[in-house]
């Protein structure tokens, strides 16, 4: 039998899975090598960056594609920015240090999210009132049928919130092997989203790029679980978008629900966390899986629990969230 390689470290869920077969990439020419190789198995590949956004419900039978390219440089600047291109195995989050260090304003509320530069544009990674798309200046990946290299703008890859084209048309068909993001020289700092001004105030610190990124990295370390100490992938599933009419008939019913305008006057996003937390899920513990206590829209794995749980768990939410207000909730992580 062959042997098979362990994925529990390489997903933060922690779930204990096998691959068929596990290949680090280190940069573009290996992985066109690779890609055009006359050995390459004919069998299923998973690109794979940090696993935060992903739930492994069986065995994976096929090559695991670990994204390991790194670096990071500023190809140019102009009066009012920067453009910097990381690789895509960079970590997302040290990114952010680096433009933070170097006075480059634009990613500092997107502080502290887990996982990869690569997989950043696949679903529009967003926090804080800033996403992704207002700082993405284009992509480089490689076919994995042709080792062919593409560069796509912002317009090619259809973002929308937790969105992309790589979640749809081109899903697993190219490996993202570089981002480049304009960065700005006089940025306009995002304070009005959630607790940022509160937190700015209770520090005292004046504003400015690194004390927004210190203060969302301390919210979210009071928010949202450590996956280094329990086993989740964030926001489980993504805010539902409903029409206007639904949202007041619900908002007539139940008075304190929270939602927010979105770019469409005629649609509000509802807040998952309070539908869940008012069905009665938060803080519910299932043997070893569960909803976390202080943030109702994120699945946790106490260890050992099985990615089928956390599926079988979230099938039940979303038919009681059905069942109760009528909305469908769609999952963000990507179930495998
Ligand atoms: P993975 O989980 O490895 O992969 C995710 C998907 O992208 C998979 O389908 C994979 O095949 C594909 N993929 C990965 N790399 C590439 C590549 N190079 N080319 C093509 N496809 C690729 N997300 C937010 O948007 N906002 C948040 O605030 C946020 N907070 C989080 C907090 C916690 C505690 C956790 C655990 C997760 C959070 N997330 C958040 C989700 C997650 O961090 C992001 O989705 C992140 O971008 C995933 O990166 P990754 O490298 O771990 O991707
Ligand atoms: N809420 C509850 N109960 C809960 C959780 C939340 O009632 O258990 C309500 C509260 O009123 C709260 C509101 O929901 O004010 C919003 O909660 P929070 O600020 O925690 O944000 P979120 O909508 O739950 C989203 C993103 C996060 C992102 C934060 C900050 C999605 C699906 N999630 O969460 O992204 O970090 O906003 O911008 O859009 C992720 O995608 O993995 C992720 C963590």
């Amino acid at each position: 039998m062959e042997k098979t390689v362990s994925l529990q470290l390489l997903n933060t869920f922690g779930i204990d899975c096998q691959a068929t077969n596990l290949i680090e990439i280190h940069s573009e020419d290996q992985l066109k090598e690779y890609v055009l190789s006359a050995s390459r198995k004919k069998s299923p590949e998973l690109i794979l960056g940090g696993g935060s956004n992903v739930l492994f419900t069986q065995d994976f039978q096929g090559t695991i594609l670990l994204n390991k390219m790194r670096g990071i440089e500023v190809v140019s600047e102009d009066h009012d920015s920067f453009v910097v291109k990381s690789a895509a195995g960079e970590s997302w989050h040290e990114l952010v240090l680096f433009c933070v260090e170097h006075h480059m304003g634009g990613i500092e509320n997107l502080s502290l999210i887990p996982g990869t530069v690569g997989a950043a544009p696949v679903q529009n990674i967003g926090a804080y009132g800033v996403e992704l798309k207002d700082v993405f200046e284009s992509l480089e990946a490689i076919d994995l049928c042709s080792g062919e290299k593409i560069q796509l703008h912002a317009a090619q890859c259809h973002f929308a919130y937790r969105n992309s084209i790589f979640k749809n048309a081109l899903k697993g068909k190219y490996m993202i092997t570089a981002v480049c993001l304009r960065l700005s020289k006089k940025p306009v700092f995002k304070t009005s989203y959630g607790a940022i001004e509160e937190e700015l105030n209770k520090s005292g610190d004046a504003i400015s790029i690194k004390s927004i990124s210190d203060a969302v990295c301390r919210i979210r370390r009071s928010k949202l679980p450590d996956p280094a100490e329990i086993g989740n992938a964030g926001s489980f599933f993504k805010n539902p978008e409903i029409g206007m009419e639904q949202y007041q008939a619900l908002l007539a019913k139940y008075t304190d629900m929270v939602a927010y305008p979105t770019s469409l006057s005629n649609q509000m996003k509802v807040a998952a966390g309070w539908l869940i937390e008012h069905c009665g899920w938060k803080g519910k513990r299932f043997g070893q899986v569960g909803v976390h206590p202080k943030q109702a829209l994120v699945l946790v794995n106490y260890g050992g629990g099985t990615g089928k749980e956390v599926l079988d768990l979230s099938q039940r939410i979303v038919d009681s969230v059905m069942d109760t207000f009528g909305i469908l909730l769609e999952r963000e992580v990507q179930i495998l």
